[in-house]
């Protein structure tokens, strides 16, 4: 079929405006995405008037309108909401509108079942520090998604963070590790945070400590360098730091951080299945 790809300053319309749905309106926005072309809808008047208030967007309750006019959906309801919208939208979308979804789990055949055929359909991962422009998301193509439609919805996710391509079949993963990986690095935190309390810092003292560290040794590491390159660097011989590495050797938290993704990975193909 022909690949109908909406340019530049498509029209996009994004169903459902809670964190996720604000995230990627936010993002849209700070891409250069001019106000005017962009609708959200959401089923609260409250959250409606604010995010117009707030980000200057057309703001309904109708996701079939929305979807009309719209050359790119954004879905960002829950995944149990989804096939419901998909019904709405379904029988109102022109021909060639790309349909991107952030619903986690929700299989791309789902979207394709409910849509008419040839519908193109990305699936997204993105993780909730998009929110700060610091996410990372992967973006899996349906069977009518083409090169047009990924670099598309690249350009909508640019402001959010890392966008990378992976294929369908590797979103557990992608789940296990960026998707669910926030919550480990706030488990880190906390944990890092009560450590420097029970060694007599203040709570306040020891978090912003220890966000900043966390903060810190990501963009450190995002430079490229081996993650044990820049570990073995700040471990000299007999010191504090190969000590304090050693401890967590020893109390197995390197197994502990395979097992989390491990069983989010289980999870999320249960989810999916579901
Ligand atoms: N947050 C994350 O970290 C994250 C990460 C990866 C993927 N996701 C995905 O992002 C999606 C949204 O998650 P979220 O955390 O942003 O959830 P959320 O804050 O609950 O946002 C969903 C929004 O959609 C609204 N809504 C419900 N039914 C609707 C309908 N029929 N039409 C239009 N809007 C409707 C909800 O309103 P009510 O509150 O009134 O129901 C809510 O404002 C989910 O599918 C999730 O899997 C989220």
């Amino acid at each position: 079929m022909t690949e109908q790809q909406p340019g530049t300053n498509a029209a996009v319309a994004v169903l459902g405006g809670g964190v996720m749905g604000e995230a990627l309106l936010s993002a849209l926005l700070t891409g250069g995405w001019p106000a005017h072309q962009v609708e959200v809808t959401d089923q609260s008047p409250d959250r409606l008037a604010a995010l117009a208030e707030r980000y200057g967007v057309r703001t309904g309750d109708s996701n079939a309108q929305a979807a009309q006019r719209a050359d790119v959906v954004l879905l960002a309801v829950k995944p149990n909401v989804v096939p419901a919208v998909l019904a709405q939208i379904a029988p109102q979308l022109r021909g060639g509108t790309l349909v991107v979804s952030v619903a986690a789990g929700v299989p791309l055949a789902t979207y394709e079942q409910h849509l008419p055929t040839g519908t193109p359909v990305v699936r997204v991962m993105p993780n909730t520090p998009a929110v700060v422009g610091k996410g990372a998301s992967a973006i899996a193509p349906g069977a009518h998604a083409g090169e047009g439609h990924l670099v598309l919805t690249e350009r909508i996710l640019a402001a959010t963070g890392l966008v990378v391509r992976v294929a369908e079949k590797d979103l557990d993963a992608v789940t296990a590790i960026s998707g669910s990986g926030p919550a480990y690095a706030f488990y880190l935190i906390d944990a890092m945070a009560e450590a420097g309390v029970l060694l007599g810092l203040t709570r306040d003292l020891a978090t912003r400590l220890a966000v900043a560290t966390v903060e810190g040794a990501g963009a450190l590491a995002a430079q490229g360098e081996h993650p044990v390159v820049l570990r073995e660097r700040v471990s000299s011989p007999g010191g504090t730091t190969v000590a304090g590495v050693a401890a967590l050797d020893a109390h197995g938290v390197r197994a502990g951080v395979v097992a989390a993704a491990r069983a989010a990975y289980e999870r999320s193909k249960e989810l999916g299945r579901s």
